[in-house]
């Protein structure tokens, strides 16, 4: 059984009176374990498909099976039930609280989760020793860099031990040399198990996957 498995999964959006296919049948798999980059133009469906893959948004058409569950046909609630215990989410620009501290915000996740844990604070601050920010745990975000802010977020989308972590644009708004740090604790997870999807638009980006697959007007080619 693969973690992720979709099958013609299809997304329409209605826009007055007209349809606007924007996935037009999308098949694929994503192995546990796996490194993959997902790489086309501006507007080619890349969010779009990571929402669905997310379970941030559902299919008009189609299945998708998570761990072996479809999960197109979900109500919002068992969605986010599904999201907290399965997916770590990395976004362009890093959506962190500003009036929370850095391991206030590295604990958001784990409040949603039912099955409390005894240990997260020293979780969380495992996770900023291994994004190199454990001595900026009463920091708020705006007291920090861009970089430090995407490995806030990246603790964060890792407190809840996902199985798949999920990045859209991750280093859009770095520079080249705090874009390569980023990848690099990619990588490190992804060495450690956890699967990767990567969403870009940059060759270099994405040359750090093991698998890159390419999105063009919402199909694969
Ligand atoms: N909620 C929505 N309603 C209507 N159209 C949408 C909606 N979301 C996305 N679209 C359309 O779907 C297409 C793909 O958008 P998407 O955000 O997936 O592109 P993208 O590949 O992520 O682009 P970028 O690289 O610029 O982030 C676009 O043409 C966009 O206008
Ligand atoms: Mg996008």
């Amino acid at each position: 059984m693969s973690l992720c498995e979709l099958k013609e999964i299809r997304k329409t959006y209605r826009i007055g009176d007209e349809d606007i296919e924007v996935l037009k049948g999308i098949t694929l798999n994503i192995e546990k374990g796996e490194f993959l980059a997902i790489m086309g133009t501006s507007g080619s469906g890349k969010t779009t498909l990571m929402n669905m893959i997310g379970c941030l948004d559902v299919p008009t058409s189609g299945s998708y099976k998570l761990t072996g569950q479809e999960v197109s046909s979900l109500d919002d609630d068992e969605l986010s039930t599904i999201r907290n215990e399965h997916i770590g989410f990395i976004f362009q620009s890093f959506h962190l609280l500003p009036y929370a501290t850095v391991l206030e915000n590295v604990l958001l996740p784990t409040l949603y989760l039912d099955k409390r844990r005894h240990n997260e604070k020293e979780l969380a601050m495992n996770l900023l020793k291994l994004v190199g920010l454990q001595d900026r745990a009463k920091f708020r975000p705006n007291q920090l860099s861009g970089g430090q802010q995407q490995r806030v977020a990246i603790a964060r989308a890792l407190v809840n031990e996902p199985e798949l972590l999920l990045a859209d644009e991750p280093t859009g708004q770095l520079d080249s040399s705090t874009a390569a740090e980023i990848m690099k604790i990619l990588t490190e997870m992804n060495n450690k198990g956890t699967t990767v999807v990567l969403i870009t638009h940059d060759e270099k980006t994405a040359s750090h996957a093991k698998r890159i697959l390419k999105i063009s007007d919402g199909m694969l080619v």
